[in-house]
């Protein structure tokens, strides 16, 4: 090979490396933070007994979050973490984080060891708390919350996040059904005042055999 093809060579050498894709930043951590969630979530699979929601029902958050491009979560109910480890994992991929609020402390340890286990803990600010007072003193804005606490204080719990959920946000409600509409107990209440309401779109997750609702706020209130 001569010089002028060496050169020419090396152009073609430089060229290519310009025209290859910039590594993603972060794409490698947040690959390797999948793996660790991964395994944490294989290993406990089966083994959640602390009310917590189902595995459907968790991937169920993460895909609305996913979804929707959510960043600012609210978890009202954390127990030992299930559910707040898949919204949190799915909060890891659109830059968001979450607060979750459990008034009962032995959960509360267990699921803060839990998030840090999983590696999720940046995600993660965990309150152990009691919800009736925390929630109307939290300032906002959130664009998604997730409601799996006393069931009873739902429709509470909906009225004072609704001013703090931004337009197009979503309020997720567990053990919810259409059927309970007019039963007067539980989250009956909840049902039927988010029903009534004319700028919340809501749906029930099909797939989800615990009870799923999901509300969008369509216009401000
Ligand atoms: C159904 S469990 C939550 C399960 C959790 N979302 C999961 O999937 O891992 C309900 C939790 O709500 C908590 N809780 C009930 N009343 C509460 C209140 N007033 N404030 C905060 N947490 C409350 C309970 O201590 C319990 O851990």
């Amino acid at each position: 090979m001569n010089a002028r093809s060496l050169v020419t060579a090396g152009l073609v050498l430089i060229l290519i490396a310009a025209a290859s894709p910039a590594p993603v930043p972060g794409a490698q951590d947040g690959q390797a933070l999948d793996r660790k969630v991964q395994a944490f979530l294989g290993e406990h699979a089966g083994r959640w007994r602390d009310m917590n929601v189902p595995e459907a029902d968790g991937k169920i958050l993460y895909d609305l979050i996913i979804k929707n491009k959510y960043t600012r979560a609210l978890e009202i109910g954390t127990s030992t973490g299930h559910s707040g480890i898949w919204i949190a994992w799915a909060l890891s991929k659109t830059g968001g984080r979450l607060i979750t609020v459990d008034i009962d402390e032995g959960r509360y340890r267990e699921a803060v060891a839990n998030f840090r286990e999983a590696g999720l803990d940046a995600f993660i600010d965990a309150r152990l708390a009691d919800a009736h007072e925390l929630v109307p003193d939290l300032s906002g804005p959130f664009d998604f919350v997730f409601c799996d606490a006393d069931k009873d204080w739902y429709k509470n719990y909906f009225v004072a996040v609704l001013p703090k959920l931004t337009v197009g946000g979503c309020f997720a409600a567990h053990n919810v059904s259409a059927r309970q509409r007019g039963r007067g107990w539980g989250s009956a209440g909840f049902v039927e005042h988010v029903l009534g309401l004319p700028f919340m779109e809501t749906t029930f997750a099909e797939g989800s055999w615990s009870g799923l609702s999901v509300s969008y706020k369509r216009a401000e209130k």
